[in-house]
């Protein structure tokens, strides 16, 4: 890290690399304490060291931000650090932590670590908690992409416990929108909650998806959605996630640019184009996981 930030004479940071699948985490949680925790503050050491001469370590005694932005370290976290909702209400930027899967615990910690940064050492910090990605290029652990992947191939689609759980959706276009936005125009110091204002419970989203797909392979209606298979329930599996994005929306504008019909369209489509990259990255792995929580 140190050589990266000399070599390239790096003046700010967005930090979204992470490892992000829950399953992945309740079978090998010490992954992600090593990569979201111990590597977010390898990251943070790193800044707060390169660009020690430059931080304004002179915070204002109301607790304000000098507004001079010489360098930024922006934080790409997620909605699940907040735990799960009941049947109502959002989660706000001030929703108490309350992360429920080693994942979510590790992502909490990562965003804990970051603000930690800003408080003692000044270095100017921003974080986003974003809902549930989708998109092309995501890899086929997350339940869209592993859903297609599964019509493709006529395999089961695994539906967990009773499939009423719900997630709301943000294209994954419109999470670097936000992103871009966030970065350039966000208060140093803040945390904004970015969510596509587009809930679905699983079920829902997995029957729309197969009749998209039954259209596009020309195959009948109805004819994927008998591949649904009711499988055992996620352990610690959270019920509700969805997000109050106002904040985003009324300080800086932002909103989503598709709706969810178009997303998934699209998304579709790319995958439906590059059949070869998802076959390449279907691996092995995933199946032992798989097989590990949700066989036995
Ligand atoms: P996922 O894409 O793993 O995202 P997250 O757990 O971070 O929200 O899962 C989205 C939802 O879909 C979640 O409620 C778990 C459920 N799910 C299934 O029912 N079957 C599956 O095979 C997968 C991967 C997820």
């Amino acid at each position: 890290m140190n050589d990266i930030f000399t070599k390239y004479a790096i003046t700010d940071v967005i930090h979204l690399a992470a490892e992000s699948h829950v399953d992945r985490s309740i079978v090998s949680p010490l992954d992600f304490v090593y990569t979201n925790v111990i590597g977010t503050v390898n990251l943070l050491n790193t800044a707060k060291e390169y660009w020690k001469d430059d931080l304004s370590y002179e915070k204002a005694h109301d607790g304000s931000w000098d507004t001079q932005r010489d360098h930024l370290f922006y934080h790409v976290s997620t909605d699940e650090v907040y735990g799960s909702l009941g049947k109502e209400g959002l989660f706000t930027e001030t929703t108490p932590y309350y992360p429920n899967s080693p994942y979510s615990a590790s992502k909490a910690a990562s965003d804990h670590f970051v603000r930690a940064f800003g408080e003692t050492y000044h270095l100017p910090i921003v974080v986003s908690n974003c809902s549930n990605n989708y998109g092309p290029n995501q890899f086929p652990e997350k339940l869209i992409p592993l859903f297609i992947h599964n019509i493709i191939n006529k395999k089961a689609l695994p539906v967990y416990g009773d499939g009423h759980y719900s997630r709301d959706w943000l294209y994954v276009i419109d999470h670097a929108r936000a992103i871009d936005l966030i970065f350039h125009e966000g208060r140093k110091g803040d945390t904004y909650n970015i969510g596509g204002f587009n809930e679905w419970t699983n079920i829902d989203l997995v029957k729309l998806l197969c009749a998209q797909m039954d259209e596009k392979l020309g195959r009948s209606n109805g004819e994927s959605e008998q591949l649904i298979t009711y499988v055992k329930d996620r352990p610690g599996h959270d019920r509700r996630y969805a997000i109050d994005a106002t904040k985003l929306e009324k300080e800086l504008g932002w909103s989503p640019s598709v709706t969810f019909e178009q997303g998934l369209a699209a998304t579709i489509n790319w995958y439906l184009q590059n059949t070869a990259w998802l076959e390449n990255v279907t691996s092995e792995f995933y199946q032992q996981y798989y097989n590990e929580i949700y066989n036995n």
